[in-house]
């Protein structure tokens, strides 16, 4: 009878188990999954063909030996909270949840019910997101979130790419302390793009290190105060930096505009900064386009000495320069018909010198 039983048990135990074989998904993975699913509203039509993301093709699910390895949800319509159970996903390399304007967080779907506590409603960048310790790609742009960075992003060892550009965003950028992560950590990072929010404070020249590999940093858009902090010049990377529309307090140009080496673009319109346009600028290697309208740089500017040939706008609009010294640049790439500058003055042909 004994016997029996432990058959009966052992039958019951194995069907069990040919259960969680079928089931192609990582049970942990598919429980993150569809609780999101439950708490979305516009999700993909695939999503409700089974419980087994990997195994169903979720549209938008990549998988990778049964764990869920990528979430492309951009631009879905999605609604509802990004709460912190998505940081279960330990497998996640790439998450593109951007121009999803009705997507916020976070909210625990095991807070159930508790609507009144107004204060979960906030709608912050989940903490959480901080243990996706394989999360490489990370978009959350354009969006609704609101609230302060989470330093936990700082954890994101592997990360290349940081988008929370255009949400809603407070505070100031977290650094890290000796008990907690912060941006600077991002040592792989070739993106920070925090542009189209509202966060405030002095950039941290503890952001910066020679250790970094960013090449796109685009911070334009907020209410950052202070002055640029000088370590941005380590970065000896950086290809474009845009620092516009700001609330920084006036000052000269930083040196570094003139010995970033891989510079392309240069954009600090409606800007705070005075004095002369450092000349040196204009013969970075690889400088194509400078906006500087809305500054409040004044005398001479001096286009004179080696300009490079790359360089294809310069926007000194609305500022207080009085004298101008270019040289003649007819016959170079700046100048070729598909250019916008060929009508400019330096680009008129020179004049007859030989006498007739
Ligand atoms: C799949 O995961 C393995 C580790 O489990 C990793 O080595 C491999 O690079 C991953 N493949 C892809 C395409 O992400
Ligand atoms: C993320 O989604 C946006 C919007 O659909 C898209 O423009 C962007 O290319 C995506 N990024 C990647 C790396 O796929
Ligand atoms: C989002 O989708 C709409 C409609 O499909 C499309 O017109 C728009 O260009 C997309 N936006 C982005 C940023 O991909
Ligand atoms: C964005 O959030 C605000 C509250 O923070 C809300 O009033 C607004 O409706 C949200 N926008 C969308 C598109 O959901
Ligand atoms: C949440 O509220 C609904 C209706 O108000 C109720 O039926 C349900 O049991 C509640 N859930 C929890 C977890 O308290
Ligand atoms: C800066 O603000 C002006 C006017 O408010 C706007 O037209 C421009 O697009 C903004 N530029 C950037 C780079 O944020
Ligand atoms: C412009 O700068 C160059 C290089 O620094 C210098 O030699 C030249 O004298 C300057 N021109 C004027 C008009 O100041
Ligand atoms: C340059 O001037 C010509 C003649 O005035 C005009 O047709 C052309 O559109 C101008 N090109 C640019 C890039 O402004």
């Amino acid at each position: 009878m004994a016997t029996m039983r432990m058959l009966l048990f052992l039958a019951i135990f194995y069907s069990a188990g040919i259960c969680m074989i079928s089931s192609v998904t990582d049970p942990n993975d598919a429980a993150v999954l569809l609780s999101l699913k439950n708490s979305w509203q516009n999700t993909p039509p695939s999503w409700d063909k089974s419980n087994d993301p990997c195994d169903s093709r979720w549209e938008g699910v990549t998988c990778n030996n049964s764990r869920v390895s990528g979430l492309e949800l951009s631009n879905t319509s999605l609604k509802g909270k990004l709460y912190g159970d998505i940081g279960g996903l330990t497998e996640l390399r790439f998450l593109n949840l951007s121009f999803n304007p009705g997507l916020t967080g976070p909210l625990s779907p095991r807070l159930g019910n508790l609507t009144n506590l107004n204060i979960l409603f906030n709608g912050e960048i989940p903490d959480e997101l901080g243990n996706l310790a394989e999360l490489s790609f990370l978009a959350l742009n354009s969006n609704n979130f609101s609230g302060a960075i989470p330093p936990s992003l700082g954890k994101l060892s592997k990360l290349y790419w940081l988008d929370l550009a255009d949400n809603q965003l407070t505070g100031t950028i977290p650094i890290s302390t000796y008990r907690s992560p912060g941006l600077d950590l991002l040592l792989k990072a070739k993106h920070f793009h925090l542009n189209k929010n509202q966060l405030s404070g002095f950039i941290p020249a503890k952001l910066f290190s020679s250790k970094m590999a960013l090449i796109h940093l685009l911070f334009d858009g907020n209410r950052f105060t202070g002055t640029i902090p000088v370590t941005l010049g380590l970065i000896r990377t950086l290809e474009v930096l845009d620092l516009s529309n700001n609330s920084f307090d006036p000052s000269e140009a930083p040196l570094w505009f003139s010995t970033l080496p891989s510079l392309t673009t240069l954009a600090v319109e409606f800007g705070s900064l005075q004095g002369v346009v450092p000349e040196k600028l204009f013969s970075l290697p690889n400088l194509q386009l400078v906006k500087l309208k809305y500054n409040a740089f004044n005398d001479m500017l001096n286009m004179s000495d080696s300009i490079n040939p790359q360089l294809q706008l310069v926007d000194l609009q609305n500022n207080q320069i009085s004298r101008i010294s270019v040289r003649q640049l007819f016959g170079n790439p700046v100048c070729s018909s598909s250019s916008g500058a060929s009508n400019a003055t330096f680009c008129q042909p020179p004049h007859q010198t030989t006498k007739s």
